[in-house]
C-alpha cells in the first residue's frame, strides 16, 4: 500500500519550512528548481562543494543529501532542463519520497519539479507510487514507515490531487496483484469491487458459478470446473455521463493459473498469482473514477476463477460453448485466459451498446518473448481507437506496441470440428493468435483493443516508483488518460 498519509501544496520560501527533509531539483547545468533561489548563501556554498567534488551532476535518478543548521536537504537530479518530461517528474518525485522513507523523515517538502510543463499530476502520482511497499506479510514492522505529510511547493492543487488519486488507485491495484492466490481469490476481487462501488454513481452485479453457468458462460464455467474456490463474474457500472454510450473495460481475473491438465512447469509457477492483473486494471480505474467522478459512463467486467487440476477439471479436446453461442475446441487448458475473456467480451457486446471495448489480460508468454517487460502488446479492430490508445500511451509513458491482426493470423484459430480452437500454430505468433481468438467474441462494429500485459504487469525493471518483485499496476494511467479525452 501507499505509505503517505497526506499530500498537499504549499507556497512558502523553502528555508521557512520545518520539514524533516527538503528536496530541491537540480538540472544537468547545476541550476535548481525555483525554490532553490530561497536557499541561504551558506547552504549554497555547502552544495557548491558537492558540485565541485563531482557528486552533484544533475542526472536523473541522482540523490544527494546536505546538512545545515540541524536540517536535512536533498538534491534530486532532473537531467536536461529542456527534456524534463512528466515521466522524469514522476520518477524524480518518487526518488524524493524514497529518500524520505530511507531517512525516516515524517514530513517532507518537495520543490515543484515541473518547470514550464504542467506535470503537477505526475508529481502526485510519483509521490504516492514512490511510497508504495508491499510488506503486509512481514511480521517485523521495522520495515514499515509512513510519511505523514508531503508538501509540494508551488504545484497546482488540482493537478496534484488528481495525481494522488491516480497513484492511490494504482497502489490499490498493486496490492490486489501482490497478495498471493490463497488470499486474492475471485471472492476477494468481488469484495474489492463491492468496496469501490459504494458510491451513488456505481452499481455492482456478481454472478456465481450456478448463475453464470445457467446464463451460458461455457468458457468461464469450463475453466472453473477444476477448482472448489468459488468463481465469480463481476460487473460494475459507473453511470455519471447521462445517456452517452458506455466505455467498457474487460479484465482477466485468473487468480491462479497452474495451466490445468496441460500443466505448467514448476519453476516460476508462483508468478501465476499475478494472472489476475488484467482485472486490477479495471478495478484500479474504477477506484480512481469513484474519487475523481468524471462525467462519463464506464462498465467494468471481470470473469474470475482459478485454473487448477483435479478430477473435475476440463480437458484438452473438450468443446465449450461461450456466451455468444460460439463453440470452442480446447487444445490446451493453459490457454484459459481467452476462454474466460470470451464470455466477458460476449457479455459486454450483448448487454451494452459500447462506444468501445478494451480488454486487459496477462494473456501470453509469447508477448514477453516479443516485447520483454518494456511494452504492452496491443491489437484491435479500429484504427481511430488504436490511435487514441497510442496517444495516451505517449502522454502517460506507459509503452504499447501494436501487433497485426491480419486475416492470415485470424485463420489460424479456426477449428476443424468447432467454430474456433483456443490456440494457433504452436510456437508461431502466439500473442496474435490469442488476439485473433478474442476478436471472435467482440460484437460486430464495436471498436475494440486488446492489451496483452503479460510482460508489463510485473517483472518490470525496478525504479523509484516501481519496487522489485511487485505488480506494477500498468494500464491504469493510460486508461484514465484515454477516458478523459
Ligand atoms: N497466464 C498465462 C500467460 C503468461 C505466461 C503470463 C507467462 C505471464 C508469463 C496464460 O494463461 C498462458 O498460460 N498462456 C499460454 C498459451 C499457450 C498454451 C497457447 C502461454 O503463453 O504459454
Ligand atoms: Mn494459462
Ligand atoms: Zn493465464
Amino acid at each position: 500500500m501507499s505509505h503517505i498519509q497526506n499530500v498537499k501544496t504549499v507556497n512558502t520560501p523553502l528555508m521557512e519550512l520545518k520539514s524533516d527533509l527538503i528536496c530541491i531539483g537540480v538540472y544537468k547545468d547545476r541550476s535548481f528548481t525555483p525554490g532553490g533561489s530561497d536557499l541561504t548563501q551558506d547552504l549554497k556554498n555547502i552544495i557548491k562543494s558537492g558540485v565541485d567534488v563531482g557528486d552533484v551532476k544533475g542526472k536523473i535518478g541522482e540523490v544527494n543529501f546536505f546538512y545545515y543548521n540541524k536540517r536535512r536537504f536533498a538534491l534530486i537530479g532532473l537531467g536536461d532542463k529542456e527534456k524534463v518530461t512528466s515521466e522524469v517528474v514522476r520518477l524524480a518525485t518518487g526518488s524524493a519520497i524514497r529518500a524520505a522513507i530511507t531517512k525516516k523523515a515524517k514530513t517532507v517538502t518537495v520543490d515543484c519539479f515541473c518547470s514550464e510543463l504542467d506535470s503537477c499530476q505526475a508529481m502526485g502520482e510519483g509521490a504516492v507510487l514512490g511510497s508504495y511497499q508491499f510488506i503486509e506479510y512481514k511480521t517485523n514492522s521495522i520495515d514499515s514507515f509512513v510519511v505523514e505529510e508531503v508538501a509540494i511547493n508551488g504545484c497546482n492543487d488540482q493537478g496534484l490531487n488528481k495525481g494522488v488519486a491516480i497513484g492511490n488507485a494504482i497502489c490499490f491495484a498493486r496490492d490486489l496483484g501482490n497478495h498471493p492466490g490463497n488470499i486474492s481469490t475471485p471472492t476477494y476481487l468481488a469484495n474489492a469491487a463491492e468496496e469501490i462501488s459504494k458510491i451513488d454513481e456505481m452499481t455492482l452485479k456478481v454472478f456465481d458459478r450456478e448463475e453464470f453457468t445457467e446464463m451460458g458462460m461455457g468458457g468461464l464455467a469450463g475453466v472453473a470446473q477444476g477448482t472448489d474456490e468459488p468463481p465469480k463474474f463481476i460487473v460494475v457500472e459507473y453511470n455519471n455521463g447521462g445517456d452517452e454510450k458506455p466505455k467498457v473495460l474487460v479484465g482477466k481475473g485468473l487468480t491462479f493459473d497452474s495451466g490445468g491438465i496441460s500443466i505448467k512447469p514448476a519453476s516460476k509457477m508462483d508468478e501465476m498469482k499475478y494472472d489476475m492483473c488484467g482485472s486490477t486494471v479495471v478495478l484500479g480505474v474504477l477506484h480512481a473514477l469513484s474519487i475523481l467522478k468524471p462525467k462519463i459512463n464506464v462498465v467494468g467486467i471481470i470473469p474470475s476463477t482459478e485454473n487448477l487440476v483435479g478430477a473435475k477439471a476440463f480437458k484438452p479436446g473438450d468443446i465449450l460453448t461461450a456466451y455468444n453461442g460460439k463453440t470452442i475446441e480446447v487444445l490446451n487448458t493453459d490457454a484459459e485466459g481467452r476462454l474466460i475473456l470470451a464470455d466477458g467480451l460476449s457479455y459486454a457486446s450483448k448487454h451494452y451498446d459500447p462506444e468501445f471495448i478494451i480488454d486487459f489480460a496477462t494473456l501470453t508468454g509469447a508477448v514477453v518473448v516479443t516485447l520483454g517487460h518494456v511494452a504492452t502488446g496491443v491489437m484491435g479492430t479500429d484504427e481511430k481507437l488504436m490511435r487514441k490508445v497510442k496517444e495516451s500511451s505517449k502522454s502517460t509513458g506507459e509503452k504499447v506496441w501494436e501487433l497485426p491482426l491480419w486475416p492470415e493470423y485470424c485463420k489460424q484459430i479456426k477449428s476443424d470440428i468447432a467454430d474456433v480452437k483456443n490456440m494457433g500454430s504452436a510456437g508461431q505468433a502466439g500473442s496474435i493468435a490469442a488476439g485473433a481468438f478474442l476478436k471472435e467474441f467482440v460484437g460486430k462494429d464495436i471498436p475494440w483493443v486488446h492489451f496483452d500485459i503479460a510482460g508489463t504487469a510485473w517483472g518490470a525493471k525496478p525504479s523509484s516508483i516501481n519496487p522489485k518483485g511487485s505488480a506494477t499496476g500498468v494500464g491504469i494511467r493510460l486508461v484514465l488518460d484515454m477516458l478523459e479525452k
